[in-house]
């Protein structure tokens, strides 16, 4: 689904939300390849993004703007691209069609400056609009940052899988899931 652009003022910075086109994928690309590199709090190492092509994220961005229970939303801080954010249905089945799966993440550079917020309470509104009766998703522990603004929009830790991930650096971390009751 595709949701009506969202401009907010960010300490006089122009802050834009909008949803991805099919066009985006080109832009979009790269963004993986560095955010992956970025933080230990992401699904992938770095050299597992290199080879990604743009086939991948075209099918991708189109799988959700096509689904009505499915979003993604990028975040451009005075025309510059800076981030994202999306949903999904969090399984395959009817059985799960009630619960919406959540991603976000943006570059470094531009966090810490309250864009995860403003993005986080428009996926969360997107998602109730759409129907769902719960919203999860999954954050490494030791994302302070993360788990804070979860907690502040009501999620609750219901489950962890210890050492769920395993660095190159041969240490691990948890993965805890997080619930939000939307009814
Ligand atoms: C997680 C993420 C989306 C948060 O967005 P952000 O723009 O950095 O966060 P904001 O600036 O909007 O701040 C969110 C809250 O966290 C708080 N916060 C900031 N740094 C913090 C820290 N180190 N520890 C705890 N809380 C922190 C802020 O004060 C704010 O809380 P408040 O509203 O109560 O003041 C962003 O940091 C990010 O993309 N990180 C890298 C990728 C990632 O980790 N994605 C999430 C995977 S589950």
């Amino acid at each position: 689904m595709k949701i009506e652009p969202r401009t907010y003022d960010l300490n006089g910075r122009s802050l834009v939300f909008r949803s991805a086109e099919k066009e985006d994928a080109e832009m979009l690309l790269p963004y993986l390849k560095r955010v992956c590199g970025e933080t230990r709090f992401l699904l992938r190492e770095a050299d597992e993004c290199k080879d990604m092509t743009i086939e991948q994220e075209e099918a991708f961005i189109n799988s959700h703007v096509e689904n009505e229970k499915a979003c993604l939303i990028l975040a451009e801080l005075d025309g510059e691209y800076v981030g994202n954010a999306s949903f999904d249905v969090a399984g395959g089945s009817r059985r799960n069609s009630h619960r919406a799966d959540i991603g976000i993440a943006l570059y470094l550079d531009y966090t810490g400056m309250g864009i995860g917020k403003r993005l986080f309470a428009l996926i969360l509104e997107t998602i109730e609009k759409c129907g769902f009766e719960t919203a999860e998703l999954t954050v490494v522990e030791g994302n302070n940052r993360a788990i804070h603004m979860y907690k502040t929009f009501g999620f609750m830790e219901v489950g962890r899988i210890p050492k769920a991930n395993k660095y190159d650096d041969g240490t691990y971390a948890a993965d805890i899931h997080m619930v939000k009751s939307l009814n």
